[in-house]
């Protein structure tokens, strides 16, 4: 069992408070990640869950048993960090086994389980090799395995494909989905690649200056954003945001004029739109939200984005696979999606 619970949890360092009152539930067997901009309190609230920094106030519960006050090797957790430092001197075999020897384990259940742990993560063919004769992938995997062989109730990851090159970091995000299928177990990552969050997590939790922002499957945070942070953060490229207002039940963009929408809910404090870049396209004059310029047109091959320059709305980036790079210069007119419209109060919250 591996289900872990965060209760009203901060970190303070002397007077600065970096994680503000932290409430999470985390169920048993959960791939949940964290997210959020650098310094947003990521690292420090994985550290307090394995029990390498103190908790200063609040409670963090495993399996509903207070670990608060418990050290890192009570709580049976496995920390897998971005420098993975392997000893040099030692095989694959020993690096993987080293945990459990100094454990004081029996040969045979070492073997046993090093075996286990290679299948697993197909090391199978390098066990008897030095760390400096594997690629960057394989001795992230050698770290997972270390992990592994202390069947730990949870895994904890802290950027552990930081340091691997683009190509590699998609090769082993899908080997740590496949690990997560065959193991079963509880695992937290923190990332702050979204498309690692979107790719991997059954639960993403979104922090910004150590409170969460949302937390919600991929889907949920895509579709339904709580508030302006997360509508950004969420997606790639992010969503557009530009001024509007409220008239009756139609919106209202500067210099661009009124759409009809059945605006409903307390509009008024609307203060901006929100457009993902997908749910816009290019059409006529005639019934269009609002026009610019083309400025920049990226050709992506499957995708080109296009970077619009439309006055008072500022910049508006368009997703679309049926224009090429030609289309630098032009004009164009914007039709976005009215069903994946989002409206943000001055408060930058949702209004629904
Ligand atoms: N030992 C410490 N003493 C004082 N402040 C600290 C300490 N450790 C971390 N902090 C501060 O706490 C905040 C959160 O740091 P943390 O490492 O958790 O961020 P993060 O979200 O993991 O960022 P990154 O994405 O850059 O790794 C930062 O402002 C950091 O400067
Ligand atoms: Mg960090």
């Amino acid at each position: 069992m591996g289900s872990i619970r965060l209760d009203a949890v901060e970190k303070w360092f002397g007077n600065l408070q970096v994680i503000k009152g932290i409430d999470l539930e985390i169920n048993d067997g959960e791939f949940v990640i964290f997210v959020g901009p650098s310094g947003c309190g990521k690292s420090t609230l994985l550290r307090m869950i394995a029990g390498l920094e103190e908790t200063s106030r609040g409670k963090i519960l495993l399996d509903e048993n207070d670990v608060t006050d418990r050290v890192p090797s009570e709580r049976g957790l496995s920390m897998v960090f971005q420098s993975y430092a392997l000893y040099p001197h030692m095989s694959v075999r020993e690096n993987v086994g080293f945990g459990l020897k100094t454990a004081g384990a029996p040969k045979s259940e070492i073997d046993e389980k090093v075996s286990h742990a290679a299948e697993i993560l197909e090391l199978d063919a390098y066990l008897d090799r030095k760390p400096k004769a594997l690629s960057g992938g394989q001795r992230q995997r050698v770290a997972i395995g270390r992990a592994i062989v202390r069947e730990p109730k949870g895994f904890l990851f802290d950027e552990p494909l930081s340091n691997l090159d683009a190509a590699l970091r998609v090769q082993m995000r899908f080997e740590i989905a496949k690990l997560h299928d065959k193991l079963k177990t509880t695992m937290i990552y923190v990332t702050h690649d979204q498309v690692e969050a979107m790719t991997l997590a059954d639960k993403i939790v979104v922090l910004k200056d150590g409170l969460i922002m949302q937390v919600g499957s991929p889907r949920e945070l895509y579709e339904k954003p709580a508030n302006l942070f997360v509508a950004q953060f969420i997606g790639s490229p992010k969503m557009n945001v530009m001024p509007c207002s409220a008239n009756g039940k139609k919106f209202v963009l500067p210099e661009h004029g009124s759409a009809a929408h059945g605006l409903t809910g307390d509009t008024a404090n609307l203060n901006q739109l929100g457009v993902r870049p997908e749910h816009i396209t290019l059409g006529d004059k005639k019934g269009a939200h609002c026009s610019g310029i083309v400025e920049v047109a990226e050709y992506l091959g499957s995708d080109t984005f296009l970077y619009i320059n439309a006055g008072a709305l500022g910049t508006i980036v368009v997703r679309t696979n049926d224009v090429g790079a030609e289309i630098k210069g032009q004009e164009v007119y914007l039709h976005f999606n009215q069903d994946r419209l989002y409206f943000f109060g001055s408060d930058e919250q949702v209004i629904t």
